[in-house]
């Protein structure tokens, strides 16, 4: 195995746009406006802040900590930071991880597929003049058919792999490097554009005025969920990074530069969102189909009778957006498989990024179009009255990643040697950590009694 010295990205620039890039994704842009309109806008948000700096930065410093201990992926990771022998079999929290990302990796591509799909019919006008009823009708028969989203899974993972093929510093952390800053200036534009539209004032009432009434212990534990899968933590993904991050960075300041970006990113979709919905009289509370269903008319809203359709113009900048954003983040979760597959199996040094990285797209590519036939032509098969679809964005949402966290937590809270976890924290001695302790407390107690919390309910109001 190569050391980390020469596998791990180059500088912290690269590490945190790499790892801003793997937070930032749909759950960004897509989910986030639509949770926080649905469970009551600003009380919504203040609950999230909460969770995602007290237990979403505590995960990803955890992760961090793991992954940067050993320099390895998660199964390892996990083996070689245990204590002793006896408590080796901690490994099958890494397999647990591993295996989240997979079914994750599966249905992220599916979406992703569905937004290159977007991007390329926007690009080309073709939702132009439609209204609101036919654009419905056409993201239904889109989404349910079986060849097209199937091929633009193909096109948007092939893209993924290509990344992962470059490589930990000439792939990933090259890509990141450019496409993060692009994101920001695509993300401002829209919302300069959105939030000075004439009646832009409702869609930030919408957005950031505190509705209590809204907010049910439902959103509490969609806040919860929402802070985990935002910050790319519970799976295993961020144990990865963090074996590749520099050794002199300072996991907390990392951590915070990382949980500032995606959070203020996930603002900034809500107002590049919700004061053009409002201000083209459309719907909020589209749920998932905000952006496929309910944008396209808020953008066709913005063409001009005759000339330059601007608004189109605005929908391609906004899919591109959405699929860089996508991009970003699925090459997160693909390098999670693909740098296992490269550990458990080393061809002495030569890597062997790239059949492996062929294996795992082949394979990803025949779930993910499982899943994207199980929404239409396969709809009858279902499992406990869901979809196959249903069914694993049920298993994702609900139990793995709180799962993978409680585990991380409890792991590194009570099973670690404390002078490892302090050694790491404070780069050898070199840096004070005076929030050492805090952050202890949050791992022990803080964090794994939220878990629990979430876990149960999850179980209890799926049965
Ligand atoms: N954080 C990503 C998003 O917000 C999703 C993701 C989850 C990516 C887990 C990697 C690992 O869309």
């Amino acid at each position: 195995m190569a050391s980390t010295e020469t596998k791990g990205f180059t500088s912290s620039f690269g590490a945190i746009a790499a790892a801003v890039g793997s937070a930032v994704g749909l759950g960004n842009i897509w989910r986030f406006p639509y949770i926080c309109g649905q469970y009551g806008g600003g009380a919504f948000l203040l609950v999230y802040l909460c969770f995602v700096f007290f237990i979403g930065m505590t995960l990803m410093i955890t992760e961090f900590v793991i992954g940067r201990r050993t320099g390895r992926t998660p199964i390892f990771a996990y083996e070689s930071l245990a204590p002793s022998k006896k408590h080796h079999w901690w490994r099958y929290a890494g397999l647990l991880g591993l295996i989240t990302s997979f079914l994750i990796l599966a249905l992220y591509l599916v979406i992703s597929g569905w937004t290159t799909n977007y991007f390329a019919e926007a690009l080309i006008g073709a939702h132009v003049g439609h209204d609101s009823s036919s654009i419905t009708e056409h993201f239904n028969t889109f989404s349910t058919s079986a060849l097209r989203p199937i091929v633009f899974i193909g096109v948007f993972l092939i893209l993924t792999a290509a990344v992962i093929v470059g490589g930990v510093q000439k792939g990933i952390e090259r890509v990141s490097k450019i496409l993060m800053p692009v994101l920001v200036v695509l993300l401002m534009v829209l919302c300069v554009r959105s939030a000075t539209l004439p009646g832009a004032a409702a869609g930030f009432a919408y957005l950031f005025k505190p509705d209590f009434t809204l907010l049910t212990g439902e959103g509490v534990l969609a806040a919860l969920g929402q802070a985990l899968f935002s910050l790319s933590v519970g799976m295993g993904v961020m144990i990865v990074y963090g074996s590749y991050l520099p050794k002199d960075d300072n996991l907390l300041k990392t951590s915070i530069w990382i949980t500032v970006c995606d959070t203020l990113i996930a603002i900034l979709a809500g107002i590049a969102i919700f004061p053009a919905v409002f201000a083209s009289g459309q719907d909020p509370a589209g749920g998932p189909g905000l952006v496929f269903m309910t944008l396209p008319v808020v953008f066709n809203s913005m063409n001009p009778a005759e000339g330059l359709p601007i608004g189109t113009i605005f929908e391609s900048i906004f899919f591109l957006l959405l699929v860089i954003a996508a991009l970003t983040s699925a090459i997160s979760l693909l390098e999670a498989q693909v740098a296992w597959g490269d550990e458990y199996n080393p061809a002495g040094k030569k890597s062997r990024r790239l059949r492996n990285t062929i294996i795992i797209s082949v394979l990803m590519l025949v779930l993910s179009a499982i899943l994207s036939l199980s929404n239409g032509a396969w709809s009858n098969f279902t499992i406990g009255g869901k979809t196959l679809f249903g069914f694993v964005d049920q298993l994702n949402s609900i139990y793995l990643p709180p799962l993978c966290s409680l585990c991380a937590v409890i792991f590194l809270g009570w099973v670690v040697d404390k002078k490892a976890i302090k050694d790491e924290l404070s780069n050898h001695g070199t840096i004070a950590i005076p929030w050492y302790k805090a952050y202890m407390f949050l791992v022990r107690y803080v964090a794994p009694i939220a878990l629990i919390i979430v876990l149960i309910t999850g179980i209890v109001n799926s049965l």
